[in-house]
Formats: C-alpha cells, structure tokens, sequence
C-alpha cells in the first residue's frame, strides 16, 4: 500500500506493510554489521527454533510526528534494556542496545512516508523482534539468530478510541506455564490468546489477569499494565514480579510525580480494593492511557463513575501531559524524545 491510500484518521490497530524493515544476523557467537532491506518474508527451516520451541521475543515503540513536522521516538533505550533483558530470560544474545536504538531511527528514517502527519491521533508503531532460526529437535535453544524491526502506521488500540473499555476478571493466567510475565515473550503472549478470544466472543475489550498463586491481586491485561486514581487523588500502580514492566506506566509515574505533583504509590493492588478507586485505566505504547469504564467479575459490576463515558478527570490530566511529551508540545524530560534527522 502507498502512504498516499492511507486514511490516517480512520486507522485501526493493524499491520500495513510498509517499505523497509531492518534485519541483523547472530552466526558463529556474533551479529553480522545488519541492513535495511524491503523483503518482508522471512524463509527458514521447518524445525527452526522459533517454530518448534518458540524462542522468540518483541517489542513495542512508536515514532511519533510534531507539529512542526520532525519524526522523535519515546525512550527507545528502555525497549533496547528490556528486550536484552527478555533475550537473557530465554537464552537469547542480546543485541546490543546502542545498535537497537540507532536501527530503530534507520527504520523509521526509510519509512519516514508512514509516519502519520501530527493531529490525525495515529502513529508509526515500530516491531523489534527476534527468534531462533536454526533447526533444533532436542530440547534446547538455537545457536543462530535474527533480529529484526517493522514498522507500520496505527490508530487507536481499542475499537471507539478514547470511549471507556470494559474489561473482564479472567479465569486465566497470563503468563506462560515455566515462563515469567515481566518479559515480552511469544509464548507469554500465545497462552494469552485463548482467554483474549474468550473475553471478545463475550463483549469485552480485555482481560484483567489476577495473581497466578492466590487470586487476590491484580497483575495486568494481556497488552497493557493498570493505573488506578483513588478517591483523593492519588496514582496507584500494582507492582509484581509477573507483569510486563511497562514504559509507559514508569513514565506516567514520573510525570504525576514529578510534573504533576500528584502522590504515587507502586504497590501490591488487591482486587477487593479496586471497587474504592475512583478512576481506572489501562497504559502501554499501543493502549497509551485507555479508560476503562467498568470491569465485570464473573457477573458482579464495578464501575467507575468518573470515567463511564469519557476519561475522568484525572486520568485525563495525565493523558495530556504524556501525550504532549511524546509529540513534543511539552518539554520532556531529559533523553526522553529521540529525535530522527
Ligand atoms: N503489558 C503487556 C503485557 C504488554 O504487552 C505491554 C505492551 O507493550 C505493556 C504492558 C505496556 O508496556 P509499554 O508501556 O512498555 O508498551
Ligand atoms: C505494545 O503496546 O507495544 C504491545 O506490545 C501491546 C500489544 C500490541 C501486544
């Protein structure tokens, strides 16, 4: 598709192809010097890792257009740290996180046609991903493998944009059987795939996953992690060593603080407290700031006054602010915004 088909304000959460991907190779204990290319296919062995054992990782980014028509990235760093960090988890070589951050501007610099013009709510959204390439039977990782970045223009997250979301309780775990959920693995994301099928046939948006071991508290959804404003004002966050450490929710933790004077709080959230706050929402790069509205426990409603049909007021705040730090209406914190020359 050519950028010129593209209708910017009507897109959706979804894959268009777009001209350039960048690709680096690991063989014989190193990663080759990588390149951008336009084939979008990938070839490999029937018994490649990746298909047999799923050892594969990604991340999720975005380049973003100001207004005055430069291209920047938000923290780009933090997805190279946490994505050597999941290629550790699962017996991966990391690549290195200078060469992630200076692949990613080559990537968004060649496609920079797709990057959606400023005011139309859409974003480039950028797929480094790596996997396993070399046939392997036995139980064990592989020896090669290839790291690559897509990008491809999107909308909204969740169908009817900022309008509240409903959510379910899942009677599910997120992560995977002998996984973690604090890394962006294939296999974390594939047993989440059922309960998610589950959640849309019955009409919701998402699945809050509980604590795996008790039940009690609450961890994350299958995409985003949870804020919560109490009745007073304060920003509360569920900390656990089983979801997705988000970089959208680290910085809106310190834009409240420290932007915004609010209080903070990153703790254990039980699920018999969440009824009491006042406003909810869901925070990652494809959810951004989501309200949900109203989340159903097995028949029994909480809702959020605040936030039944639009943002509340809180949750609105912080929108505002780190929208405008990522598209640059708002001086950002130092080495937040990437610029692309
Ligand atoms: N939790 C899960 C399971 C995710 O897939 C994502 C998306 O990246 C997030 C949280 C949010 O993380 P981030 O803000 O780094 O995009
Ligand atoms: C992201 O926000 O980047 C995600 O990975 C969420 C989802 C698309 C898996």
């Amino acid at each position: 598709m050519s950028n010129k088909e593209i209708d910017w304000s009507n897109l959706g959460f979804g894959y268009i192809q777009t001209d350039y991907r960048y690709v680096s190779r690991y063989k014989d204990g190193k990663w080759d010097e990588g390149a951008v290319i336009t084939d979008p296919d990938i070839v490999l062995s029937e018994c490649a890792c990746v298909f047999q054992y799923a050892q594969t990782c990604f991340e999720g980014l975005k380049a973003y257009r100001t207004q005055d028509g430069r291209i920047v990235c938000f923290r780009p760093d933090l997805n190279a740290e946490r994505m050597a960090d999941t290629a550790k988890r699962l017996v991966m070589p990391p690549f290195p996180e200078d060469r992630f951050v200076d692949a990613v501007k080559k990537v968004v610099k060649a496609n920079a046609d797709f990057v959606p013009p400023f005011g139309t709510g859409a974003t480039l959204y950028l797929r480094p991903f790596m996997m396993g390439t070399n046939p392997v039977i036995g139980v064990k990782p592989a020896d090669d493998f290839e790291f690559r970045i897509f990008a491809t223009p999107v909308g909204p997250y969740f169908k009817g944009g900022a309008k509240p979301i409903t959510i379910k309780v899942s009677d599910y775990d997120r992560a995977a059987p002998h996984g973690t959920g604090n890394i962006k693995a294939g296999l974390n994301y594939a047993m989440s795939l059922y309960p998610i099928t589950v959640a849309h046939e019955e009409g919701f948006a998402e699945n809050m996953y509980l604590d795996a071991a008790t039940r009690t508290k609450v961890e994350e959804t299958g995409g985003a992690n949870f804020i919560f404003i109490t009745k007073d004002g304060t920003l509360v966050t569920p900390k656990s060593d089983s979801i997705l450490p988000s970089i959208t929710r680290r910085s809106i933790c310190y834009v409240a603080e420290h932007i915004l004077g609010m209080k903070v709080e990153h703790r254990e959230v039980e699920f018999s407290e969440v009824k009491d706050f006042a406003e909810c929402g869901l925070c990652g790069t494809a959810a951004v700031i989501s309200p949900v509205g109203r989340i159903v426990d097995h028949g029994k409603e909480i809702s959020f006054p605040a936030g039944m049909d639009e943002m509340g007021p809180v949750t609105k705040k912080l929108y505002d602010t780190l929208t405008g730090i990522q598209q640059c209406r708002l001086d950002a914190p130092e080495g937040w915004i990437v610029e692309i020359d």
